[in-house]
């Protein structure tokens, strides 16, 4: 076998992020701005040199393929996607899965678990429907809770994301706990980075930090730190008082990028070495130049010989630092 990743810092790479479209069906507002130009087709990879990209990946020691977008559900015969990599299940590959925005969730969840996918996360950061509306500019709350339903429905474990912003859902604090905990759902609470357009909305008087909010929580809970991991970056407790775990995510006020163990790939192809920096390789012109995926691999390398150590984003001292105009959509989270 080929050896593994390894980064300058001595990290290994073991989880791909895949975002397969750039589109999606709705715009929320830390996510995409209200008038997006979306990339025409041919710009797009292909399903089959998505599957070559991850395939080779896989072969350099790849366990984790998270799925995103934009809305992964939105791509076309995407199923046909997932069924070609549930063949790497158990050979190499841990774990298939995605995130999602769950709208179109009534209509695949089954499919998604033919195909091996045993876990998805839902983006939902509020129960509230007009504030829903407002968050993703059009979506319906009615829709991503069928879906989350036909989830479960299908024996889906779920996780819920909730971006933490102040003044738009930090009186939802319990209802959303709460109600994850009667679901029988996970939640993670994830810190919001400083992405896209910052003209309109101001993202650092919508900050809202995790150490503030496990503050709140631990007022009515008790919170009991958990060493698992989910590969990902959420550090989880639990409620004793519920019995449900609780994730955090905490770009801002503690840095995970230490144990970093990611990089990502857009839907054209770029390989980004850090969410929260530029640098990135094309790993489209490779895969379009040859049949041959050696070229693809060695650009693979190359990349993960560069990745960085980690973001610059600050809210601190009253201005935004590590600010990327770079939609986070681009990049898919
Ligand atoms: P699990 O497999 O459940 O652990 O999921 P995950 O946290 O790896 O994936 P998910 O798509 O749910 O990620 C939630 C969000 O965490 C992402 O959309 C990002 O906003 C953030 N995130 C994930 N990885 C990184 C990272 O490397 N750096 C930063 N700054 N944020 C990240
Ligand atoms: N900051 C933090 N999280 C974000 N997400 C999208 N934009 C941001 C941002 N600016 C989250 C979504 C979803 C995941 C893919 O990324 O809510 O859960
Ligand atoms: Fe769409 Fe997800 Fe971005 Fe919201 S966060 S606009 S649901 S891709």
């Amino acid at each position: 076998a080929p050896a593994p990743l390894i980064d300058p810092f001595a990290r290994p790479i073991t989880y791909l992020r895949v975002s397969v479209t750039d589109r999606c069906d709705f715009r929320c507002v830390y996510c995409m701005a209200e008038h997006m130009q979306f990339l025409p087709k041919a710009e797009l990879l292909t399903l089959e040199e998505l599957d070559r990209l991850c395939s080779s990946f896989v072969d350099l020691g790849v366990r984790k393929l998270r799925i995103t977008g934009g809305e992964p559900l939105v791509r076309r015969n995407i199923m046909q996607f997932f069924r070609n990599m549930s063949r790497h299940l158990g050979q190499g590959l841990d774990e298939l899965t995605l995130t999602t925005n769950g709208s179109q969730l009534g209509r695949y969840a089954q499919e998604l678990v033919d195909c091996g996918v045993r876990r998805v996360n839902v983006s939902l950061d509020t129960l509230d429907a007009d504030k829903f509306s407002r968050i993703t500019r059009w979506g319906r709350l009615d829709q991503v809770l069928q879906g989350i339903t036909a989830a479960k429905t299908a024996g889906l474990q779920i996780k819920i994301n909730a971006v933490a912003l102040k003044g738009v859902n930090d009186d939802e604090l319990f209802t959303l706990t709460k109600w994850c905990a009667d679901e029988g759902l996970d939640l993670t609470f994830i810190e919001v980075m400083p992405m896209g357009d910052l003209g309109n909305e101001d993202r650092l008087d919508q900050y809202w930090s995790l150490s503030d909010l496990r503050e709140q929580l631990s007022q009515r809970y008790s919170l009991i730190d958990l060493a698992e991991r989910t590969g990902g970056p959420a550090r989880y407790v639990r409620l004793q008082e519920t019995g449900q775990k609780i994730g955090f995510i905490t770009p801002l006020t503690h840095n995970f990028c230490e144990s970093c163990n990611r990089v990502r790939v857009t839907c054209t192809g770029e390989l980004y070495m850090c969410l929260g920096q530029e640098d990135r390789a094309d790993l489209r012109s490779p895969l379009r130049a040859s049949g041959d995926d050696r070229l693809l691999r060695d650009r693979i390398r190359d990349a993960i010989a560069r990745k960085p150590k980690g973001h610059d984003f600050d809210y601190s001292r009253q201005k935004v630092g590590g600010q990327m105009t770079r939609h986070m959509s681009h990049t898919g989270g």
